[in-house]
C-alpha cells in the first residue's frame, strides 16, 4: 500500500470569453470538478482527445493559472510539515516557492522549453541558480546530464546542435536539478520518432525507479499510456469519466468513450469490436445568454435524430452529444470508477 503523495478535489478552471465591448459572453469550461488522487513512486497517467483540459490541470495544479474552484491538497511528505497549510491555495509565497521547487516539469516541444541562445551547462544549471544553490554546481550539472545519458563534453553546446531525443533529455536533466519528488510530463514523447521515444520512455522509468520519483503522464497514445502508467484517467470534456489501475482499465473499459478510443487503437481492439465516435468534437463553451444555451441542445437534439437514422449499418457507434450527459462516477470494478449509468 503507497501513499498519496497529492489529491485533487472538485477543480474547475472556467475561461470567460468576451466580446468586443469587453462583456462576459460565456464560458470555456476547461475543467469542470476534477476529483484525482496521485500515488507516490507510481506513475499516474491521463489522456483524452485535444483541447478536453489535461493541459489545463497540469497549469492549475502548478498555480501556474488560478482555479475558478477545488483545491489541490499536498501531503506532508511535500510540506514536510514546515507548511503552514496543506492546501496550495493557501500557501504563502515562500510555501509557493518551495512547492514549486517539487515539481518538475516536461512540455512536449523540447525545442521550445530551451532557450536557443543559451549554453547547455547555462540551461540545465538556471533552476540551481534561481533557488541559490550554486554550491559545487559545475559538477551537479555533469551528474545531471549523466543521469540521462549525456555528459561533460555537452557543457558548452547550444540546442541546435543536438537532436529531438537529446534535447528533450536536456529538458529532464534541467526538470530534475531541484531534486522534485513528482515529475509533470504532458506528451513527452509525441515530438519524437518511434524509436527515439522508446529510449526516452526506459529513460523515464529507470530516473522512477532510481529517484522514486512520481509522474503524472499526459499522452494521447494508448500504447504509450500502457508501457507507463500504474493507472490512469480518461478526460472527456473537463471531467474524468473514467478512472482505473492500467490493466483493468484496458482489459475491462466502461465507459463509450474509453471503449471507443480503445476500439480505434488496433493493439487494443481485441474483440474486433468497432466503435465509432459520430459528430464533431462538441465546444467546451458554455453561454451565458439562455437563448444561445436553448439552440445548442436543439443542435444537440438534431444531431442524435440524424444519427438514429443510420442505425443498423453493422456498427456501433457513439454521439458525442450523449457523451456530454453527465453522470456520477460510479464503482465498476475494483477501484475502477465510471461515469456509467
Ligand atoms: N487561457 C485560456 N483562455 C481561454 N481558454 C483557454 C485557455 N487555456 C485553455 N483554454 C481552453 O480550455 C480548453 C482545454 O484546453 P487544454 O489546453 O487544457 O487542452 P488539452 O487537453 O491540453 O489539449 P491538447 O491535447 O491539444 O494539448 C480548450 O477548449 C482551450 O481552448
Ligand atoms: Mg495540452
Amino acid at each position: 500500500m503507497s501513499n498519496k503523495i497529492l489529491s485533487i478535489e472538485g477543480l474547475r478552471k472556467h475561461f470567460p470569453v468576451k466580446n468586443v465591448w469587453g462583456t462576459d459572453i460565456a464560458l470555456v469550461k476547461a475543467l469542470d470538478g476534477v476529483d484525482l488522487e496521485i500515488e507516490e513512486g507510481k506513475t499516474f497517467g491521463i489522456v483524452g482527445e485535444s483541447g478536453c483540459g489535461k493541459t489545463t490541470l497540469m497549469r492549475t495544479l502548478l498555480r501556474l493559472v488560478e482555479p475558478t474552484s477545488g483545491s489541490v491538497v499536498l501531503s506532508d511528505e511535500i510540506t514536510q510539515n514546515q507548511f503552514l497549510s496543506n492546501n496550495l491555495e493557501e500557501l504563502t509565497n515562500e510555501e509557493l516557492r518551495s512547492f514549486r521547487r517539487q515539481i518538475g516539469v516536461v512540455f512536449q516541444d523540447p525545442m521550445g522549453a530551451l532557450n536557443p541562445r543559451m549554453l547547455i551547462k547555462d540551461i540545465v544549471s538556471e533552476p540551481l541558480v534561481i533557488h541559490g544553490k550554486t554550491e559545487n554546481m559545475r559538477d551537479r550539472v555533469i551528474e545531471l546530464l549523466n543521469n540521462v545519458g549525456l555528459g561533460e563534453e555537452h557543457l558548452y553546446r547550444y540546442p541546435h546542435e543536438f537532436s529531438g531525443g537529446q534535447r528533450q533529455r536536456i529538458v529532464i536533466a534541467r526538470a530534475l536539478a531541484l531534486e522534485p519528488k513528482i515529475l509533470v510530463l504532458d506528451e513527452p514523447t509525441s515530438a519524437l520518432d518511434v524509436s527515439v521515444q522508446a529510449q526516452i520512455l526506459n529513460l523515464l522509468n529507470d530516473l522512477q525507479e532510481k529517484y522514486n520519483l512520481t509522474y503524472i503522464f499526459i499522452s494521447h497514445d494508448l500504447s504509450v499510456i500502457e508501457y507507463m502508467c500504474d493507472r490512469l484517467a480518461v478526460m472527456y470534456l473537463g471531467r474524468v469519466v473514467e478512472e482505473a489501475d492500467t490493466e483493468e482499465l484496458f482489459t475491462n473499459p466502461q465507459h463509450p468513450y474509453t471503449k471507443a478510443l480503445l476500439s480505434a487503437t488496433p493493439n487494443f481492439n481485441k474483440d474486433k469490436e468497432k466503435i465509432m465516435i459520430l459528430g464533431d468534437v462538441p465546444s467546451p463553451i458554455t453561454y451565458l445568454d439562455e437563448s444561445k444555451a436553448k439552440l445548442a441542445t436543439e443542435i444537440t437534439e438534431q444531431e442524435r435524430l440524424e444519427i438514429k437514422s443510420i442505425e443498423g449499418k453493422g456498427l456501433d457507434y457513439i454521439v458525442r452529444s450523449s457523451l456530454n450527459e453527465v453522470l456520477p462516477l460510479k464503482e465498476v470494478g475494483p477501484s475502477h470508477y465510471a461515469r456509467v449509468k
